[in-house]
């Protein structure tokens, strides 16, 4: 389909002013500034803004509602009764847009408008079948990846026991065969459809893909390149992926310049804490120094990093030295304008692990105010603690869908 992309205000006495914005792989439409829908080439509802509310769509079929309540930020997915009430209240709003204006939309977008139209009750259902047979569950990706294109090369994570973390108890650690991730490269793409070409990187899951041997994952990057090469002009296609710090001391500067050349270009950290009694806490592989050592070993190889440190572990009683070492070690890494650190709130999981040892330990919790302002504390450090000004945001895992 090819459509001139560009803002086009159109007003009809009947629809007021209906603003659409056509981009080259996706299209918004803004129902008098009170509702705004985004598609992409698919017809598939990515985002939508209604009634005062922000909802983002998941190729899993979940909506995760993002509203903002005097008491905080509320986020929570829909039930299903919710997700069908929105999706035809979107659709409905789309037929009339589409009907009120048609003699006034090129063939091209006209086209599109029905391909959105099609996206009825029964097509969700379909899709939301359909993911979950080519997908585990996509358990998080990093935030400036929400757009990738996930590929679980692995499944699980080859550690799985830190304190706090539960994404990933649901499954074992598996390496896919060359040949298993071709089939799902394959699936995924007649999945996707014409919506691949929004999303331009490739997110590797699981928790950290990265830690597979180098000939293996020589083979699999090799099945990515052949199954995914870039939307437009035929290259690489730029890969990110999680490692733990353990996985990460198993490779050599020389296998990191490899992955480099095979397209690999940020890899994700879990610090979580530069303070060893903190980190300890946490049962994470791997040590701070060991950390600092990886990033070493990464930017040498021309990788760039996003490190990943908890705001609230170790409660009131550690949060000094947390903050402290945190900010110590970022400064040691001396990161660069194309790295990344990202700060999650803890979230504790109820009667795991990590709420049991901070119990034993008499740990006080943090608060969520006192989250909060360790956070920034955390941001502004990290801000100041690195002379080369990464990007520093906020990581908080219930604003993932995927
Ligand atoms: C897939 S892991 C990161 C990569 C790698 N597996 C590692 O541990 O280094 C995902 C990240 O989500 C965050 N996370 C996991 N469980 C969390 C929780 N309960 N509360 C807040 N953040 C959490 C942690 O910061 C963790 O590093
Ligand atoms: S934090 Fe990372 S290494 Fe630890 S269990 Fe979770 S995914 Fe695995």
């Amino acid at each position: 389909m090819h459509l001139q992309t560009a803002p086009r205000l159109l007003k009809t006495p009947a629809l007021g002013s209906i603003y659409l914005n056509v981009q080259p792989h996706a299209l918004t439409i803004s129902d008098n500034l009170r509702a705004t829908y985004t598609f992409d080439r698919e017809g598939r509802l990515l985002s939508c803004f209604v009634g005062g509310e922000n909802y983002r769509c998941g190729l899993c079929g979940d909506v995760l509602l993002k509203v903002t309540l005097p008491s905080g930020k509320q986020r929570r997915l829909l039930c299903p009764d919710e997700q069908t009430g929105l999706s035809e209240s979107v659709r409905s709003a789309v037929a009339r847009i589409s009907a009120g204006l048609a003699d006034q939309l090129p063939a091209e977008l006209r086209a599109w408008l029905a391909v959105i139209l099609a996206w009825d009750a029964e097509r969700w259902a379909r899709e939301r079948q359909t993911f979950q047979t080519i997908y585990k569950p996509v358990s998080i990706v990093p935030p400036d990846q929400y757009r990738a294109v996930v590929l679980q090369a692995t499944e699980g994570c080859s550690w799985n026991r830190c304190s706090f973390c539960t994404f990933y108890r649901d499954r074992r650690f598996h390496i896919k065969a060359p040949d298993e991730l071709r089939t799902h490269i394959q699936q995924i793409k007649a999945f996707l459809g014409a919506g691949l070409a929004l999303r331009t990187s490739i997110f590797l899951g699981d928790a950290n893909a990265l830690i597979v041997p180098q000939p293996r994952l020589r083979e699999l990057l090799q099945v990515i390149h052949d199954e995914l090469p870039s939307a437009t002009t035929g290259e690489l296609r730029p890969i990110y992926a999680f490692l733990d710090i353990f996985g990460g001391e198993q490779k050599t500067i020389e296998q990191y310049a490899e992955l480099r050349a095979a397209g690999v270009r940020r890899v994700y950290l879990g610090l979580e804490s530069g303070d060893e009694a903190v980190f300890r806490l946490l049962n994470k592989p791997g040590s701070p120094a060991a950390c600092l050592d990886v990033v070493r070993r990464l930017k040498a190889g021309g990788i760039s990093v996003g490190i990943i440190l908890l705001a609230g572990p170790g409660g009131a009683t550690l949060a000094p030295q947390h903050v402290a070492q945190s900010l110590a070690i970022l400064q040691a890494m001396e990161l660069a304008p194309d790295d990344l650190v990202y700060i999650s709130p803890l979230i504790v999981p109820p009667d795991g692990a990590y709420a049991q040892q901070a119990r034993e330990l008499g740990l006080a919790p943090l608060g969520l105010d006192e989250i909060a302002a360790q956070l920034a504390t955390l941001k502004a450090g990290a801000l100041e603690a690195t002379e080369h000004r990464p990007k520093v945001a906020l990581y908080h895992i219930e604003e993932w869908i995927y």
